[in-house]
């Protein structure tokens, strides 16, 4: 079962094929992040109208991979042997999600290939499902941490999911991003360079400079907001040199993941954590879960860094894993209602 899928939900245009969940046959990614670090933050506009720029040549790009990849002889052959469309139909930007969508519902109304619709975040904890998904069992708990959310989430099983607690305000890596920039590191996406900027501390230790926000509240919920004011007064006292203070932030973010994610893992006893966003690609992150699923005899499940990011794979494995076989039996029975919810 090969499923082609469009994902589109912010600045990222992604294509790819995946075959039955777990195998990548192919994945194109182009980013229009360069326009936003000029404005310092997305523009949306700009971003739907980088989107409109980019998906025929990302699409078309796809098709000529994946016929390499598969030896096909040519476009329609590859195209024939794609089973089912899938395409991120939210959350995110309006203007970027209809340029995917629109492109998604017109090439499976041309193909006559059914069309699966994902959820971007459930896509995010997917990631996880590429390559060898074997060791993933049922309860799990997931922590999705990216650019504009911070979930904590039970997976009783695929399309069962119960949501246990998120961010009261910003999200880690919104979080990540602004302290960057008052850092002057990055003005846009700096969660990755700030991380590398507090290698550069030398000093032994963490100091615990900032505060753990709402680890003595019994929930799953997370609070950002106060940390980020934290670190702008202490810079703004002029007291500290970056790499440092980044290190102390970064610490403090990765202290609240890992506690309240520690929390779910125990109080529900699950045997799997899988982790998914942006801010997953961390290295103090994965470190620190690491750690303590070990300490806990549970299987820890991250994936690799560029599957962090917005990218089309974990899109088609969200759709393999939930709506396929709905999907495909909708167009057997109706062949032109084969655009699950979409029409
Ligand atoms: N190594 C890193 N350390 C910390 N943060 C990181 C790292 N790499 C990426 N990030 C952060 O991840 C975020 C981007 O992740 P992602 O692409 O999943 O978010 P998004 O798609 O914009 O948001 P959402 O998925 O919530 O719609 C940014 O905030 C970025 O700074
Ligand atoms: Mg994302």
């Amino acid at each position: 079962m090969k499923i082609l899928a469009i994902e589109s939900s912010c600045d990222e245009t992604a294509c790819a094929v995946v075959e039955d969940g777990v195998k990548e046959l192919v994945s194109v990614v182009a980013s229009s992040k360069d326009f936003h670090e000029k404005t310092g933050g997305v523009v949306p506009e700009v971003a739907s109208r980088k989107q409109l720029e980019f998906i025929f040549p990302v699409l078309e790009r796809t098709i000529e991979d994946y016929c390499e990849k598969t030896g096909c002889s040519g476009k329609e052959q590859a195209i024939a042997s794609i089973d089912a469309l899938a395409v991120t139909v939210g959350p995110g930007l309006i203007g970027s999600l209809v340029v995917g969508v629109t492109a998604a519902k017109t090439l499976s109304m041309a193909w006559k290939k059914p069309l699966i619709p994902v959820n971007h975040l459930v896509g995010h904890i997917y990631a996880n499902f590429t390559g060898n998904p074997s060791g993933i069992t049922f309860p799990a708990v997931c922590l999705l941490v990216s650019g504009g959310h911070t979930d904590l989430v039970l997976m009783k099983g695929h399309g069962d999911l119960v949501y246990l607690g998120g961010t009261m305000d910003d999200a880690a890596g919104e979080c990540f991003d602004k302290v960057a920039r008052m850092m002057g590191i990055s003005r846009y996406l700096g969660g990755a360079l700030l991380s590398k900027k507090a290698l550069e501390c030398k000093e032994q230790g963490v100091a615990k400079l900032f505060p753990r926000p709402m680890l003595d509240q019994d929930n799953y919920d997370f609070s950002f907001s106060g940390l980020k004011t934290a670190v702008k007064r202490y810079l703004d006292s002029g007291e500290r040199e970056v790499p440092c203070t980044a290190r102390e932030f970064e610490e403090a973010v990765v202290d609240v993941l890992t506690a309240k994610t520690m929390k779910a893992v125990n109080n529900f006893g699950v045997k799997s954590l899988l982790v998914g966003g942006g801010v997953s690609a961390n290295s103090r992150l994965r470190k620190s879960l690491k750690k303590e699923t070990e300490k806990a005899g549970v299987s820890l499940f991250i994936p690799e860094p560029r599957l962090c990011t917005d990218n089309a794979v974990y899109i088609a494995s969200a759709a393999y894993f939930n709506n396929v076989t709905k999907a495909l039996n909708e167009i057997k029975a109706e062949p032109s209602l084969n655009i699950m919810g979409l029409v």
